[in-house]
């Protein structure tokens, strides 16, 4: 009902607009009031995850693409090497599994059957399990050695967004903790980090206000038959996970791709008018946002309509973008909980606009429990 939905036409659409709320409810109670990182249900020990010498992310769906940005920031902040595979593949490849491997199931709603499966598998072979799950007393997480729970609260439209978010929140902590336990980083940089976390309740409210804008080129957009995204870095699985949530709700043709692979195929297929949404990375020391730019130009160059998400006061996409979102000043590795509100939005409004059921996609489902 219309009260259920808070005034929203959508349930998609009111969880994405829940996302602020959903982001600090994730992060809350996570210090200790000396300043730790405290994860209270985490079930492994320290002494089991300091053994830890190599990680395994499974998951399906927009969970996967959770689990590809999780990647950047573990191994960065950790120095564990990290795997992320679909949970479908992972189990029929027979993975290199020991005592000493984390395998890390994120599932929104802790049944999904792929996911299941390959955690049992895990397990068979004696590696550790932790669950990130957004469902409280599900298979996935009662079959783990330990969980995260996000708490975005129940989701209800089939595709994922204030999931997606609170996983990210999930994944970052993780990160975070196993820094902290096996002294990776120090104290305080681990401090920064999660206040700069806490932060991101306020700049995805931000991004938020400005949905209007989304929904304006959304519109223009409408008569679209095909929509590519390009990333780069932890701006490349929210490129995926932008055209996942087309092709979800609005049936169109969407893909993703790495910005630095253009030339190795996708470049082929720009055409005049083609929309392409850019992720740009935020400006920084290393090269990562001037080759997105270069890829942008050449984009563009061949006819294709970009449309730039970059950070504010990044003038120097300005000349290369049709259109632009811009996006709060914030640290590569925690962009995608900024950068891929837009692209919800943005799915949203067209499916909205084409007429389709957007809470409930055809031929999908909330939670796909069979192989
Ligand atoms: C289905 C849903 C997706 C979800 C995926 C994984 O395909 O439609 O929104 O991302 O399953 O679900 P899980 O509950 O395991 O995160």
């Amino acid at each position: 009902t219309a009260a259920e939905k808070d005034g929203y036409d959508w349930f998609m659409r009111k969880e994405i607009f829940e996302q602020p709320r959903a982001l600090a409810d994730s992060l809350l109670g996570r210090r200790t009031p000396t300043g730790e990182l405290q994860l209270d249900e985490m079930r492994l020990s320290d002494d089991e995850l300091r053994d830890i010498d190599k990680m395994i992310i499974i998951a399906a769906g927009t969970s996967f693409y959770a689990g590809m940005v999780a990647k950047y920031a573990i191994e960065h902040w950790t120095r564990i090497p990290v795997e992320v595979e679909l949970a479908s593949e992972f189990r029929y490849r027979d993975p290199i599994l020991t005592q000493s491997t984390l395998v890390v199931a994120i599932s929104q709603s802790g049944e999904t059957a792929d996911t299941l499966q390959a955690i049992r598998h895990a397990r068979v072979q004696r590696s550790k399990v932790l669950a990130i799950c957004n469902t409280n007393g599900s298979t996935i997480p009662r079959e783990s050695d330990g969980v995260i729970y996000t708490h975005a609260g129940p989701e209800i439209g089939v595709a994922s967004t204030k999931g997606y978010l609170t996983q990210l929140i999930a994944c970052y902590l993780l990160a975070l903790y196993l820094a902290q336990v096996k002294g990776t980083r120090y104290g305080d940089e681990i401090s920064q980090v999660i206040d700069q976390l806490e932060e991101m309740p306020g700049h995805v409210q931000t991004v938020l206000d400005r949905a209007d804008q989304v929904y304006a080129l959304a519109q223009e957009h409408v008569g679209t038959r095909s929509v590519l995204f390009l990333g780069r870095h932890a701006g490349y699985p929210v490129a995926l996970e932008g055209a996942l949530k087309l092709k979800e709700i609005a049936y169109l043709h969407a893909e993703g791709f790495a910005a630095g692979e253009l030339k190795h195929g996708p470049i082929a297929l720009i055409e005049d008018g083609l929309p392409v949404l850019c992720i740009v990375p935020p400006r920084g020391r290393d090269q990562l946002h001037d080759k997105m730019i270069s890829g942008i130009q050449e984009v563009r160059a061949r006819g294709a309509r970009t449309i730039c998400l970059a950070e504010e006061g990044d003038d120097s996409i300005t000349p290369y973008a049709d259109a632009m979102i811009r996006l709060p000043n914030v640290p590569v590795l925690l962009q995608p909980l900024v950068a891929v509100v837009p692209l919800q939005l943005f799915a949203c409004e067209i499916a909205t606009a084409l007429g389709h059921d957007v809470d409930q996609p055809r031929n999908l489902a909330k939670s796909v429990t069979v192989e």
